[in-house]
């Protein structure tokens, strides 16, 4: 057995992601470098520049300079361009697995077609499947902000390419768009074989997290951090086991946590809740899978052997098959034991 640093263990454990928005992984360079060839206009002069916006105060501010970026994304070949460029970033980070959101409205309402959006990121996910061994789940997230006739217009586009997409889930803007207003496009999309996730309790209050528990009937929800203001809530988590898809730097970033060091994660595990880490939107969060994990370890001292235990959660809370689970839980427990 050798006895490697925490930076070392984390970076060559394997890992999967499984709250990922595939437009907050668009880098600087690239959104510049697409923007150049589809003559498009970014309002800043450089990359510094526009790096230098990234500084947010909640949740909108962010969104706003996320759908911005997006506004460059025109053809097929930008889609798989952006993503590929995701997948070997993360690919040099050990991660093994991914279930990743896109966010079609962001595109139809100006104009790109459905298809267009989902070719592109999906063949780089096939690619990525056999060129760099990392498998995939695809999930399709609705806009709370826009309204349900919307959502329900999406996920009518969406059956044509039902066997590439797991599940469909909720993003933007939280507050004041409880999950509620979406319960019967969820209720739809289930009868349609969907899986179902959303986004609930990273702004928004502990009672959107019921709401997507009991009306969306969601098998997963992304953040879920204040679900620790209802110890009722608490309960049902932790005793169904439903995961919290949690993300340590967009809530640093986004004043979801005021300082790491406050960070809720290790109480989520004192509850016994399956609680995972993730990356959210990369590019403007100022760090991918290690990174998430490493800041953490950092500021709240988790030992190898809660990182190995927030890993083995996200293998358990992800959607591979149990042969697949297993093998993966082995090798990272082999993993832990020799290092
Ligand atoms: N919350 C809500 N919507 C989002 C996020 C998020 O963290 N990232 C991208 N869209
Ligand atoms: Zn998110």
């Amino acid at each position: 057995m050798s006895n490697i640093s925490i930076e070392k263990f984390i970076e060559g454990i394997p890992k999967t992601e499984l709250h990922l928005h595939i437009e907050g992984t668009f880098e600087p360079e690239l959104m510049f470098e697409i923007a150049k060839r589809n003559n498009k206009k970014i309002s800043y002069n450089s990359v510094e520049e526009l790096k230098k916006a990234y500084s947010f105060n909640n949740l909108q501010e962010f969104l706003d300079i996320y759908y911005a970026g997006a506004n460059v994304l025109i053809e097929e070949q930008d889609f798989y361009d952006l993503t590929w460029a995701y997948l070997n970033k993360v690919h040099e980070q050990n991660v093994v697995h991914v279930e990743i959101f896109f966010d079609p409205q962001t595109h139809t309402d100006r104009g790109i077609s459905f298809d267009t959006v989902i070719k592109g990121i999906y063949h780089a996910l096939e690619d990525g499947k056999e060129q760099l061994g990392i498998s995939f789940k695809l999930i399709m997230s609705f806009l709370r902000h826009l309204d349900e006739a919307s959502a329900f217009k999406t996920l009518e586009q969406a059956l044509p390419y039902k066997k590439w997409i797991s599940a469909v889930g909720l993003d933007s803007s939280e507050l004041g768009n409880p999950p509620s207003k979406f319960e019967r496009v969820f209720t739809k999309a289930q009868e349609e074989g969907f899986i179902t996730v959303a986004h609930a309790g990273e702004e928004g209050p502990a009672e959107y997290i019921w709401e997507a528990l009991d009306l969306l009937k969601v098998t997963r929800i992304d953040h879920g951090n204040r679900c620790l203001d209802d110890e009722k809530l608490v309960q049902r988590i932790a005793n169904s086991q439903i995961p919290l898809t949690v993300c340590p730097l967009s809530n640093l970033e986004l004043k979801v946590v005021t300082d790491l060091k406050d960070h809720p994660i290790p109480k989520m595990m004192e509850k016994n809740i399956l609680v995972t880490v993730n990356s959210d939107d990369p590019a403007y969060f100022g760090g991918y899978m290690n990174e998430n994990y490493l800041e953490i370890a950092r500021a709240l001292d988790l030992s190898k052997q809660q990182i190995t235990t927030l890993v083995k959660n996200s293998f358990k809370a992800s959607w591979l098959s149990d042969d697949e689970k297993e093998k993966r839980l082995s090798e990272i427990e082999a993993y832990f034991q020799n290092n």
